[in-house]
């Protein structure tokens, strides 16, 4: 295995200019515009233990790893952003890293696509470490202006309940571990001891962690790009860069918990993927309440 180490933006001028290089070449060497054919629609389907029979199909679609301003240019993003709301999912999250090396003449573009994006419920999101690298204020104040909760270490609970029959949904979300800005403790505090709970994290290998309370149905990650080159018929990557070893791509059991991992949507270092392509995830939740009153049932 080959393991990128990237704890800190070693030579962060020497990436915002190549960054600089690669934008002018960008319309020599690349198509601008957004291309469904270029993108993977995946679907995950996940039993949540707990989860109220009436929240069976309900649609999360996931968006990670954007760096806009490499690979992904605005006019991608503004395509992805119409056919993400042509899929009329029920919420949205965001699992981190926005933009690469270069924030300022990405900020207009990046609100204005988050602003049209469009969820039935909500859209919420959490920061990676090239967001904390850039400017975590400004890119809180872009989720502010787009009516995207920010989930930095804390929980969000979406409540359908009708009469006395409780529907709820907890979204929980950790703050960049890379960084050191998580704060596990108080996310612990925060979720209340019961009803089925998803956690957003940036990190993958946080998975080892989250999974341990047994409080969590399911966990979405990005941060990898999936090593952005994955070895055909095996499904996986050489490349695991830091906190992306164990889980680096796709769909994993962690003791009770789901582990899932998005290949992304931008690129980051090299402007190319092989045999990964940029990934918009649809997770389709489904409730084991019925299954239990069978097995129960049959048991009787
Ligand atoms: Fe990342």
């Amino acid at each position: 295995m080959i393991y990128l180490e990237e704890k800190k933006p070693h030579g962060l001028k020497v990436r915002q200019g190549i960054q600089k290089f690669m934008t002018n070449q960008r319309k020599r060497m690349f198509d601008l515009e957004f291309d469904k054919d270029k993108f993977e629609l995946v679907n995950i389907e996940v039993e949540l233990d707990e989860l109220h029979p009436s929240f069976n199909g309900y649609k999360i679609i996931n968006l990670s790893d954007i760096h806009l301003g490499q690979w992904m240019s605005p006019k991608h993003l503004e395509g992805l952003v119409d056919y993400v709301n042509q899929q009329n999912p029920d919420m949205i999250t965001l699992t981190g890293d926005y933009v690469s090396y270069i924030l300022d003449i990405y900020e207009k573009p990046l609100k204005d696509s988050f602003k049209k994006l469009k969820a039935k419920d909500k859209k919420l999101a959490v920061l990676g470490n090239h967001d904390h690298w850039l400017g975590a204020e400004k890119i809180r104040d872009i989720f502010k202006k787009s009516d995207i909760i920010d989930l930095s270490n804390t929980v969000y609970t979406l409540d359908k309940s009708k009469n006395d029959e409780k529907r709820i949904l907890h979204i929980a979300g950790i703050d960049c571990v890379m960084v050191g800005k998580n704060d596990f403790d108080k996310v612990m505090k925060e979720l209340p001891k019961e009803g089925p709970c998803i956690l957003l994290s940036h990190e993958p290998d946080f998975a080892k962690i989250s999974a341990s309370t047994g409080r969590f149905g399911l966990q979405i990650s990005g941060h990898s790009h999936g090593g952005q080159f994955i070895i055909p018929g095996m499904n996986t990557t050489l490349f695991r860069g830091s906190h992306s070893k164990k889980y680096p791509v796709g769909k994993y059991k962690v003791k009770n918990m789901v582990q899932y991992t998005s290949k992304g949507l931008g690129t980051n270092i090299f402007w190319f993927r092989i045999n990964c392509k940029p990934e918009i995830t649809v997770f389709t939740l489904k409730s084991t309440e019925d299954k239990k009153k069978k097995i129960k049932i049959d048991f009787d």
